[in-house]
């Protein structure tokens, strides 16, 4: 198979910026990154395009850059929605056997039955989960293919998507001329690259951190158990400051990115920067307690909302590996030791892992959930290879079983 036919990229529509990783499936299976391209955005807003033709001219740009960067062409992506526009819920579902034994047709029957029962007309299924099986009396079950039994039923995280955030998102990329290879729940990419299976395992929650918002993804048990999004990011912690500093936003972002703490605690008593103020000629000496203040204010917010969301869903006792972060935001110095402070819980910094190449670009929280689309690129790519070679010998065997048949 030819070098174009196992690329894969994935395509993160953002708040902050729409970025786009390309990436080569290796004949080990690896996914090696071979270009990367990323843009600001201004037609998304928590997740949602408010802009089309921004939108449009900005995916036309940053594929661009990837194209030229990976020095291949590309025309279909895997896309994240994320945001509002994803819900998730536990549906369980259950169909009588054809045979006395479980075969993994009758394991697609009941994802497909519960995939038919949650769609609706505003909202379509991406993705069913299956938490456990169920075989007559006998429950969680993780897999129970060639088990004997006559009613087999499923517990399943059934996540789907805004019918029209679908629509929007599919004109925007035939706009930009690409093809839509799949659709994935952002949390759910972020994850796929930067949690390990122990955490999941486990049980941990990774937030991810973003600029318009939060997203916030569980896992237990090995499986996902909860979904949502918070209304703050980033971006707040920028409004915030340029309201308190009567500054520019731009020089609000400055400040933030290169002094920011999320901790006050990290801040020596004395120490001042030189701020430029709306309108103001000369910068003013401000305290960095003063914007440590305001800083740590917001990030403990952020973290309050999201520990409040988990206990609400009552997850909080099952998350035995802690909290992990990432996304942009996640990045200041101090963000770890701040959630830590208000989960109880330990906290680490999520990286995009189990990628090659040039790891070095995209080896940044801000690229998680580009990297996670790629990844389940790659997941997809394999699956449907394997899916052909046992396709070709089953093929192959019937066709041999064919001619004994005429002959014997
Ligand atoms: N070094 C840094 N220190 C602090 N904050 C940072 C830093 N770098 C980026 N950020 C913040 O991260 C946020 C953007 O994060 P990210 O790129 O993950 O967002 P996004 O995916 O585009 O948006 P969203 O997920 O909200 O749709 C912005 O608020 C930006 O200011
Ligand atoms: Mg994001």
């Amino acid at each position: 198979m030819g070098k174009y036919n196992r690329q894969v990229v994935g395509l993160d529509l953002g708040s902050s910026k729409i970025s786009a990783v390309v990436g080569e499936v290796t004949s080990e299976g690896e996914l090696e990154i071979i270009g990367i391209g990323s843009r600001s955005s201004k037609g998304i807003r928590k997740g949602v395009i408010v802009d089309i033709n921004s939108t449009v001219a900005a995916i036309v740009k940053v594929i661009e850059d990837a194209e030229i960067m990976a020095g291949t062409a590309i025309d279909a992506v895997y896309v994240g929605l994320g945001g509002s526009l994803v819900d998730s819920q536990t549906t369980e579902v259950s169909v009588e056997l054809a045979a006395k034994e479980v075969t993994p047709r009758d394991i697609q029957q009941v994802i497909d039955m519960a995939r038919s029962q949650t769609q609706s007309d505003r909202y379509e299924t991406l993705h069913v989960i299956p938490i456990e099986y169920r075989l007559d009396e006998e429950t969680g079950l993780a897999s129970p293919i060639g088990r004997r039994g006559t009613k087999l039923g499923v517990w399943a995280q059934v996540i789907s998507a805004s019918v029209p955030a679908i629509d929007t998102l599919i004109k925007v990329l035939d706009q930009a001329k690409l093809e839509v290879q799949e659709i994935i729940a952002q949390p759910l990419a972020s994850a796929r690259a930067v949690l390990t299976p122990e955490e999941r395992d486990l049980g941990v929650v990774l937030l991810d951190i973003g600029g318009g918002m939060s997203e916030i993804i569980v896992y237990g048990g090995g499986t996902v158990r909860h979904i949502s999004s918070l209304a703050v990011g980033g971006n707040h912690i920028t409004h915030d400051l340029a309201v308190g500093l009567r500054a520019p936003v731009a020089e609000a972002e400055r400040i933030k990115k290169q002094y920011g703490r999320a901790l006050q605690s990290l801040i020596g008593a004395e120490e001042t920067i030189d701020v430029q103020g709306l309108g103001a000629k000369e910068s003013q000496p401000t305290p960095r307690k003063f914007i440590g203040e305001i800083i740590e204010c917001r990030v403990e917010e952020i973290f309050a909302l999201a520990l409040h969301r988990i206990q609400q869903q009552d997850l909080y006792g099952g998350l035995s590996a802690g909290v992990v972060i990432t996304g942009g935001a996640s990045v200041m110095a101090g963000m770890a030791r701040a959630a830590e402070t208000v989960f109880e819980l330990p906290v680490r910094l999520g990286l995009p892992a189990q990628i090659s190449g040039l790891t070095d670009l995209v080896n940044i929280p801000m690229y998680a959930t580009a990297v996670g689309l790629a990844l389940y690129g790659r997941d997809r790519l394999l699956e449907v290879e394997a899916g052909h070679s046992r396709h070709s010998s089953g093929g192959m065997y019937q066709r041999m079983a064919a001619w004994l048949q005429r002959f014997f």
